[in-house]
């Protein structure tokens, strides 16, 4: 009998760093949908209400799911493949007042 998970079963597992936490992934998959699917949590604060803020549209429109991936700030986690050796970071601040070099 086929398996009807079976293409799925053949994808290589990754995993991704998380604010410091281990986090499974598979590979092809989108940050955004390897953090919801771990339950990971907010993706990051809005500067203006303090409100966490999660991935939304998944289709890279609402900017709800801005990160920091390897210290680039601003990053789409709906936007952006699962790739070997990342560390992706919450980002809590405005994204137009990053400026590279500085703490905001
Ligand atoms: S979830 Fe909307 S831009 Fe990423």
């Amino acid at each position: 009998m086929n398996n009807p998970h079976e293409t799925t079963n053949r994808l290589s597992s990754m995993s991704l760093n998380f604010e410091g936490c281990v986090i499974a992934a598979r590979e092809g998959e989108t940050v955004a949908t390897a953090l919801l699917a771990a339950k990971a949590g907010y993706t990051g604060t809005s500067q203006v209400s303090g409100r966490r803020r999660s991935p939304y549209c998944l289709t890279g429109i609402c900017f709800e799911c801005l990160v920091e991936v390897n210290g680039h700030a601003n990053q789409r986690a709906c936007m952006v493949r699962v790739r070997k050796n990342m560390t992706i970071r919450r980002q809590n601040r405005l994204p137009s007042l990053h400026l590279k070099g500085r703490e905001t």
